[in-house]
């Protein structure tokens, strides 16, 4: 430890955090360096040891993949240091061992045991993965401020990941990404203990992998004549040609440069639907013939290809031999989400297939489509994971079902014993909202902040023990219809992400979200280090609508920002650090708009809040519904019917109450009999999101809540967007409000989303 002790005066000049240095030596000298790692680890006790990282510390790694270990944490290191370390063969005095147990004694698979002694540090993993995720750890264990030398703190960890299989997926079909952004993404993935990346390569807007046989994929079907732009409803166009695809070098670096951080590259060729681009390069692939055109609008097409056509199968079988040499990983993603039946319904090869093989209906056909492809993956030894649709009309035999649309999907496959990974809409599309800020850049809808990422648990408690085994993990989603370049990704992926590691890494009885929290401020600098474009919403001043409990509605409002101080006013005009401090709850008592934010000193943080408020007499009086809403659009509580805001046309807002072919009914209680001059309601219709207006609203009054007065009845509402009904009554009186109201029934033949059931979405109840 001789030389070790020189250098430390130099890592004194280098270190912000050293109060004070002093010759004295390492042991006395050496500052608690912060422990916070994201994701937790399984278990992790500090020690009173630190390890002083210096020019003369050495790697230690012998096996091939441990010194690749070793060298990315190099390539990390002088990032920060300005120079790399050097890798021997042996070595036990300020010394880092990477040394993974060779591989015919496999242990726990990904787990590591990490200790951080005085001079020395140990990972041991018990496959490579593992010492490759001990080394993750211990770059977090580094400052990030840049220095020559760093100190380490004590550390004793015994650490494995809850779920085999924790995965990202990005879409380049809607928007293309350089291959320096799909590495950036890789390795954000790797730096979180992910270990998949599911890049979703074709769709109806754009063929994105070069297929050496089909030229046209490359020449067309990866090119379109313009985008949409604006949100779907607004029609609107930019009028430029957009496009690009990788090359099969680019996807062979790509996957070496994955295998090198241990992350799988499973590749998504869709079908049978989302295939409008390669349809419109070989028109022979459609039903009809075509021509067709590469997509320019956003959303679900009737064109897919052919169940009846023997040479679609071979044009995919061709394509997969060339995906299969360029990803070696055991899962192929075949797509079978969102196919429509319309064209099979009408195409003689399609109909002539259908009886050949004795199959019932267009999701038979669908079904058949999926196992013949799966039967060819499976004799070159792959395997196929669909998303959930593929249990419609008979799953394939070995599939894996990526549950989408809920959890439904997840639950009926790991009941039918096959694996399942689960990236419900609700908790883990990262193209949703993560801030109901007005600032915010336009996404596709929902709202799914990083507390509700956090909560997500991905184990349906649906699921018994031995059912349970079949969920391998989870995944997020990002699907770029509304994220146009790298920056915008990052924005709508982290801090989100950081969040879903937890979640699919640490013990559930270990999570905790005050904690992650915690552990977040320290990590967000991290990933500014790596030039992430992360979004800050987490810190900033939150508000929350609740009841007082008093027939009223207030607002509460907090930030977890160190030493924040909140301000609100009234009067619509923007708060500052002058304006009222918050102390209590703000009763709402008028129409009006509050506003509020969080500042340090004189310095705003984050957006501000802004809520709107249409002041009525139901306002935070007691509702109940008769049945609960659909899962996904369900915002907590029927208080959210009755709390005096409107919910958004873009029902990004957590605001509407949601049901899927069912309808509302709720009785509100007023507390008192009191004389009713106007009921009303706002709905929502977007047929294109399948949201369609209610066939019939229904208005009773009750004295007593028993005997019902029917006082309002309206049908043939129509309209687009946000729709307020609202009626004038004379002479009506009563306690209780009750209003009925009629989902639309199934999607009109032609609509998107035909024959499904339709949504009925309202939000708010109004009474006067
Ligand atoms: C999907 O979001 N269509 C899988
Ligand atoms: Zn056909």
């Amino acid at each position: 430890m001789t030389i070790h002790r020189l250098f430390l005066m130099a890592a004194c000049f280098a270190m912000i955090s050293l109060a004070s240095c002093t010759e004295t030596g390492p042991a006395s000298t050496a500052p608690k360096a912060k422990v916070s790692l994201i994701p937790l680890p399984a278990k992790l006790s500090e020690t009173e040891d630190s390890f002083l990282l210096d020019k003369q510390t050495i790697l230690v790694a012998t096996a091939p993949e441990d010194k690749q270990t070793a060298a990315l944490f190099n390539a990390y290191f002088k990032e920060l240091s300005g120079y790399a370390l050097k890798v021997e063969d042996k070595g036990e005095h300020n010394a880092i061992i990477f040394q993974s147990l060779p591989k015919d004694q496999p242990g726990l698979p990904e787990s590591y045991q990490m200790k951080v002694k005085k001079d020395l540090i140990t990972i041991h993993g018990d496959d490579a993965a593992g010492t490759f995720y001990g080394m993750q750890t211990l770059l977090q264990l580094l400052p990030v401020q840049k220095a020559n030398a760093f100190w380490i703190a004590g550390v004793d960890i015994s650490d494995q990941p809850r779920f085999p299989y924790r995965g990202l997926h990005l879409d380049v079909g809607r928007h293309f990404f350089p291959v320096e952004f799909i590495k950036k993404y890789i390795d954000l993935l790797a730096m979180h203990k992910m270990n998949t990346f599911h890049w979703h390569l074709t769709e109806d807007q754009g063929w994105r992998i070069e297929i050496k046989k089909y030229p046209k994929l490359q020449e067309i079907a990866s090119r379109r004549k313009e985008s949409m732009v604006g949100h779907y409803n607004d029609q609107k166009f930019d009028g430029k040609p957009y496009g690009g695809f990788y090359t099969q070098e680019q996807i062979r670096d790509v996957v070496k440069y994955a295998t090198e951080r241990h992350v799988t590259v499973i590749p998504e060729i869709e079908m049978p639907g989302h295939s409008l681009a390669a349809l419109t390069a070989y028109p022979y692939l459609g039903c009809t013939g075509g021509p067709y055109q590469v997509g320019t609008k956003w959303g679900v097409f009737d064109d897919v290809y052919c169940a009846g056509n023997d040479s679609v199968f071979t044009f995919l079988q061709d394509v997969l031999d060339e995906v299969m040499i360029l990803f070696p990983g055991k899962y192929i993603h075949i797509g079978g989400d969102e196919c429509p039946k319309v064209r099979w319904e009408k195409c003689p090869k399609c109909q002539q297939r259908m009886r050949t093989e004795g199959l019932k209906d267009a999701h038979a056909l669908q079904s058949y489509f999926i196992q013949r492809i799966e039967k060819y993956l499976n004799s070159k030894g792959r395997q196929i994971i669909g998303w959930d649709e593929i249990l419609e009309g008979g799953l394939a035999p070995n599939a894996t079902v990526m549950s989408w649309r809920g959890i439904e999907g997840g639950v009926a496959a790991a009941k039918q014993h096959h694996d399942v990974i689960m990236t419900p809409g609700g908790y883990l599309y990262f193209d949703h909202y993560q801030s109901q800020g007005k600032n915010e850049p336009i996404a596709i809808g929902g709202f799914t902040p990083v507390s509700k990422v956090y909560s997500y648990e991905p184990v349906p408690q649906e699921l018994g023990k031995d059912e349970a085994k079949y969920i391998r993990g989870a995944q997020a989603n990002v699907w770029t219809e509304y994220i146009k370049n790298p920056e915008h990704v990052e924005y709508m992926v982290y801090p989100r992400a950081t969040a879903l590691a937890e979640v699919l890494w640490t013990p559930a009885d270990k999570r905790n979200y005050d904690n992650f929290l915690e552990r977040l401020k320290s990590h967000l600098p991290r990933l500014e280090l790596k030039g992430v474009n992360y979004a800050k919403h987490v810190f900033e001043v939150r508000g929350i609508v609740e009841s007082d409990n008093k027939g009223g509605v207030q607002v509460k409002l907090d930030s977890k920002l160190d030493g924040g101080k909140i301000t609100y006013t009234l009067d619509s005009s923007a708060p500052t650090a002058k304006s009222t401090p918050y102390t209590t709850p703000i009763p709402v008592q008028k129409t009006g708009m509050i506003r509020a934010a969080v500042f340090q000193g004189e310095q705003q943080y984050g957006n501000e809040f802004q809520q709107a408020f249409h002041f009525h007499k139901a306002m935070g009086k007691n509702i109940t519904l008769a049945k609960p809403p659909h899962q996904n659009y369900n915002p907590g509580s029927p208080f959210a019917l009755v709390n005096g805001i409107e919910g958004v046309k873009e029902f990004s807002d957590n605001q509407w109450t949601g049901y899927s072919g069912g309808n509302l009914e709720a009785v509100i209680d007023l507390g008192d009999s009191t004389v009713i001059s106007t009921v009303g309601l706002n709905t929502l219709s977007n047929k294109d999101q399948w949201i369609y207006p209610p066939k019939q609203v229904t208005f009773f009054v009750s004295r007593d809540g028993k005997q019902y007065k029917e006082v309002y009845k309206q049908t043939e509402i129509g309209g687009n967007g946000i729709i307020r009904l609202r009626h004038g009554l004379t002479d009506v009186k009563g306690r209780y409000v009750k209003v009925v109201v009629q989902n639309w029934g199934n999607i009109p033949t032609g609509a998107p989303g035909a024959g499904n059931p339709a949504w009925l979405f309202v939000d708010e109840i109004f009474v006067n």
